[in-house]
């Protein structure tokens, strides 16, 4: 049965997932001063206390898909600043790009939505899978939401694989050393953390499917914080 998803579920999925960076802020910060300069957790949670803003001034309107994501994108690169606010606007943007102007998708047009969005993360960032950085998270969730929509799965389905190819995906980032990025920089120190963007990819993810499973946003631990 064909399964639409609405600008509507995409706006509650991004006021959940600003409820959940704000409540894993912390976790997110203490993977970023393992390997990185201890910010994650702060950039994410006030670049989407920002796009709540906007999303407040708009009012009652519905927008459409393409335009909502845009702004989305337009308000991280702005608000975030550093590597994630232009890799995460990226991810927005290029997913409103690729979205009609209408103001439903079916999910696997929805897939190609998101398909597009980490592409663009590739063409700023450069990572490959394995570089330990948000794309270990992003890449096998497309791959499996892709499948997932071709296989005919409904939106719930859909985003739950893809929400639990992120979090295997995150996890897998714990041993590797990171080729890409500040976490770079400590070379094989940075192996036995787990990547924060890999963390916040995977919450963001999370937060979809539970969105889209009709119950409010519940993501699960960051990851290890130690
Ligand atoms: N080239 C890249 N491609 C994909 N993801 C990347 C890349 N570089 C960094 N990242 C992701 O960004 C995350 C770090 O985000 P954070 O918000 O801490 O920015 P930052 O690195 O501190 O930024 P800056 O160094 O500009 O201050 C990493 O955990 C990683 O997942
Ligand atoms: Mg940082």
């Amino acid at each position: 049965m064909a399964d639409e998803i609405t600008s509507a579920e995409l706006e509650t999925w991004l006021r959940a997932s600003a409820a959940e960076l704000k409540a894993h802020a912390d976790e997110l910060t203490a993977l970023d001063s393992a390997i990185g300069d201890a910010d994650h957790g702060t950039n994410m949670a006030r670049g989407f206390v920002a796009v709540l803003d906007k999303l407040d001034a708009a009012g009652d309107d519905v927008p459409g898909i393409q335009p909502l994501l845009k702004s989305v994108g337009m308000t991280l690169i702005s608000k975030v600043g550093g590597a994630s606010g232009s890799l995460y606007g990226t991810l927005f943007l290029d997913m409103g790009k690729a979205a009609p102007a209408a103001t439903e998708v079916s999910v696997t047009d929805f897939a190609a939505i998101v398909a597009a969005g980490v592409a663009g993360v590739v063409g700023r960032g450069h990572a490959v899978v394995g570089d330990k950085t948000m794309i270990d998270a992003l890449d096998p969730a497309v791959t499996a939401l892709t499948d997932a929509a071709a296989s005919g799965a409904s939106a719930a389905e859909a985003t739950r694989a893809a929400a639990e190819a992120a979090t295997l995906g995150r996890d897998s980032t714990e041993p590797l050393v990171a080729r890409k990025g500040r976490a770079s920089y400590l070379g094989e120190r940075s192996a036995g953390h787990l990547d924060p963007g890999a963390a916040s990819s995977a919450i963001l993810l999370q937060t979809l499917a539970d969105t889209l499973a009709g119950g409010a946003g519940d993501a699960a631990d960051a990851g290890d914080a130690a």
